[in-house]
C-alpha cells in the first residue's frame, strides 16, 4: 500500500466536505480524540543549549498527540534546546494541505508566545502528513532549516529541487511505505553521492532495521496501518529511542549545532548510508538478475536447470538471452540452439511484465522465458562428453532457483525472518499449456492464502520431432527473482508474529 493511495482515496473526497464512507471506516484506534477545540501541542525544551524547533505533522487518522513520545525521545537525545510542536487540529485527523499551513503557523506563533526566538526550524511529517506539509514548506523555504520525511515521500518538485536539507527515514518492517517504494530515492542518493559526497549529509535516506510504520507514533494503530503494517520485535520505546538518535544526528548536521557534535553526527549519517546500502542491495541485485533491460541474466540459470546437465558440465552451455518489453517481438522469436566448438549456444528470449499500477508490489510481475529443453540439448551436445542427469526438471525448479537467489542475496536478516516467521512460497506443479497462444495468455499464477503464496508457472514443452523450428522448446512463465525477494522481505511477514531479536 503506497501512502499516495490514501491521498487518492481519502484526501480528494474527505477534507473539503464530509468524509466519504470509505474514509470514515478508518476512523478508529488512535484517532479517537475529540478534535473540536483542539490546539497544537507544544513540548517546551528540556535542556539549555542552542535553541531549535522541530514540528511534527501526524500521519492519516493518528492524532498529533500520539507523537509526543517520539518528540520527547528526540528532546532527550538531542543536545539542542529543542522545542517540539505537535501540529493539529485536522478534520477527522486527516492531514490536509490547507489546515496544515494554518496549523504550522499557529504552532510556531504559540511557541513564540512562550518565548521561542530561534530561526532554526525543522519540519517533520509522518506518512500522509509528510506529503501535505510540503505545500507550506515550498512557500516558506527561506524559513525552514531542514525537513524530515518519516516513512513518507518527497512529492513537491520545488522542495525536491531546493537545497533544503532533507532526511528520508523509514524502517525495513514498514508495511505501508515499503522499502521497495523508498528504494528509487536511495538509488538517486547513491548516484548523487558519486558526484558530491556531501549528499549523504544534505539529503540522507536512512532505513533502520526492525522499525515499522507505526513506530513513529504510539498507541493503537488505525485500521489501515493495523492491517498492512509488519509487527516488529522492537517495543515502541526502543523504536523511539532508535529513531531519536538518527533524527537528532540529522538535525545537528543540518543546523550545524551544537558545533562540537557536528562531526559525530556526520559520522553517524555516513554509517547510516552504508547500513541502508546493505539493506537495499538485494533489491537492486534481484532487479538486475531479473533483467538488465536488454537481457535477463536469470535466463542462464533457468536454462542450466532445464538442460538437466550435470552441473559439472554447465560450461558446455552458453546462453545468450534477448529481453523484450513488448509482446509482439517476443511472440515472434523462437529460441535456437547450435553447437559452437564443444559448447551448446542457446539464444533464449525473455519478456518482463511490470507490476500494474494497482498492484501492491513494486517488482516485476512476471518473467516469461523461451528456453530449449533437455532432449534438444542432448541432441546438440551428442558429440561431446557432456553428462546429463535424469531428473524431471520443470519451470517449478526454475522458480525454486528464484527463491534461492533471493534468499542468498537477502542475507541472514532477510532469510532469518522468512524462515522463522514468514508465510512460505509454495510452488505448485506447472500448468501445462498445449499451444503457443495458450501459453502466451496464461500468466504465472499467484494465490495468496493464510498458508503462504502459491506460485504456479504456465509451461509449454514441445518434442524434438516437432517441425518448423518449434522443436525441443521449454517455455516458462516464471516468478521473477525480484518478486520472490519482495514477497520474502515484506509480504510474507504481514500478519505474522515477530521473533525476538538476538
Ligand atoms: C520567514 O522569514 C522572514 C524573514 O526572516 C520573516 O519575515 C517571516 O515572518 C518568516 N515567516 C514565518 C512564518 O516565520
Ligand atoms: C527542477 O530542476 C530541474 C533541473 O535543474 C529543472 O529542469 C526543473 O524545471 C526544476 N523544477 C522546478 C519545479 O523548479
Ligand atoms: C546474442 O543474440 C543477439 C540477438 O539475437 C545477437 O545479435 C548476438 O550476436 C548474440 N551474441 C552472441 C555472442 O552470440
Ligand atoms: C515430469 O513432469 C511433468 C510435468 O510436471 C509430468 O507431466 C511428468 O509426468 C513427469 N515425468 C516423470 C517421469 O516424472
Ligand atoms: C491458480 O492457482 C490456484 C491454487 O494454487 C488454483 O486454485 C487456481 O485454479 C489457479 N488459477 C488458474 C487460472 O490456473
Amino acid at each position: 500500500m503506497n501512502i499516495f493511495f490514501i491521498v487518492v482515496i481519502c484526501l480528494s473526497t474527505s477534507w473539503i466536505g464530509t468524509a466519504s464512507a470509505a474514509c470514515q471506516k478508518h476512523q478508529a484506534g488512535s484517532s479517537n480524540i475529540q478534535n473540536k477545540a483542539e490546539e497544537p501541542i507544544i513540548l517546551a525544551p528540556l535542556k539549555d543549549g542552542i535553541e531549535a524547533v522541530l514540528l511534527l505533522v501526524p500521519g492519516a487518522y493518528i492524532n498529533a498527540a500520539f507523537y509526543e513520545p517520539l518528540g520527547v525521545a528526540i528532546q532527550t537525545t538531542s543536545s539542542l534546546k529543542l522545542w517540539v510542536g505537535l501540529v493539529r487540529p485536522f478534520v477527522s485527523d486527516l492531514p490536509n494541505p490547507v489546515q496544515c499551513s494554518d496549523d504550522i503557523e499557529k504552532t510556531l506563533s504559540m511557541m513564540r508566545d512562550q518565548g521561542m526566538v530561534t530561526s532554526l526550524i525543522a519540519v517533520a511529517g509522518h506518512s500522509l502528513g509528510g506529503v501535505v506539509m510540503q505545500d507550506w514548506i515550498s512557500a516558506n523555504l527561506a524559513n525552514v532549516t531542514s525537513m524530515i520525511l518519516m516513512a513518507s515521500q518527497l512529492n513537491n518538485a520545488e522542495v525536491a529541487n531546493s537545497s533544503l536539507a532533507t532526511l528520508h527515514i523509514s524502517g525495513d518492517l514498514d508495511g505501508l511505505e515499503e522499502i521497495t517504494e523508498l528504494e528509487p530515492t536511495f538509488r538517486r542518493l547513491e548516484s548523487s553521492v558519486s558526484q558530491d559526497p556531501e549528499a549523504v549529509f544534505r539529503k540522507p535516506t536512512v532505513v533502520l532495521r526492525d522499525v515499522n510504520h507505526m513506530h513513529f507514533a504510539s498507541g493503537a494503530p488505525p485500521p489501515l496501518v493495523q492491517s498492512d503494517d509488519i509487527l516488529s520485535p522492537l517495543s515502541e520505546e526502543e523504536a523511539h529511542a532508535l529513531l531519536a538518535v538518527h533524527m537528532s544526528a540529522f538535525l545537528t548536521s543540518a543546523m550545524q549545532a551544537p558545533p562540537d557534535e557536528v562531526a559525530d553526527a556526520r559520522a553517524l549519517l555516513q554509517q547510516d548510508f552504508y547500513d541502508t546500502q546493505d539493506i537495499m542491495r538485494p533489491l537492486a541485485e534481484m532487479r538486475e538478475l531479473t533483467s538488465t533491460g536488454t537481457l535477463s541474466p536469470f535466463a542462464t540459470i533457468g536454462q542450466q536447470i532445464l538442460s538437466n546437465l550435470d552441473p559439472l558440465f554447465y560450461s558446455s552451455l552458453f546462453v545468450n538471452d534477448t529481453s523484450y518489453e513488448d509482446l509482439a517481438p517476443f511472440e515472434s522469436h523462437q529460441p535456437v540452439s547450435t553447437l559452437v566448438g564443444d559448447v551448446a549456444q542457446v539464444n533464449t528470449y525473455s519478456l518482463v511484465t511490470d507490476a500494474g499500477p494497482l498492484s501492491s508490489y513494486s517488482s516485476a510481475e512476471e518473467l516469461a522465458i523461451k528456453f530449449k529443453n533437455s532432449d534438444d540439448l542432448k541432441k546438440v551436445l551428442a558429440s561431446t562428453d557432456a553428462v546429463f542427469l535424469d531428473s524431471n526438471v520443470t519451470c517449478l525448479d526454475v522458480n525454486q532457483e528464484a527463491i534461492n537467489a533471493a534468499l542468498s542475496s537477502g542475507g541472514v536478516v532477510v532469510t532469518g525472518r522468512y524462515e522463522s516467521r514468514g508465510r512460505p512460497i509454495l510452488l505448485r506443479p506447472d500448468s501445462a499449456q498445449q499451444t503457443g497462444p495458450e501459453w502466451l495468455n496464461a500468466p504465472v499464477n499467484y494465490t495468496l492464502t493464510d498458508a503462504g503464496l502459491e506460485v504456479q508457472s504456465a509451461s509449454l514443452v514441445t518434442a524434438v520431432s516437432v517441425p518448423f523450428g518449434f522443436d525441443g522448446m521449454y517455455y516458462c512463465k516464471l516468478m521473477p527473482p525480484s518478486r520472490a525477494l519482495e514477497y520474502i522481505m515484506i509480504d510474507s511477514l504481514r500478519g505474522t508474529q515477530p521473533v525476538a531479536r538476538h
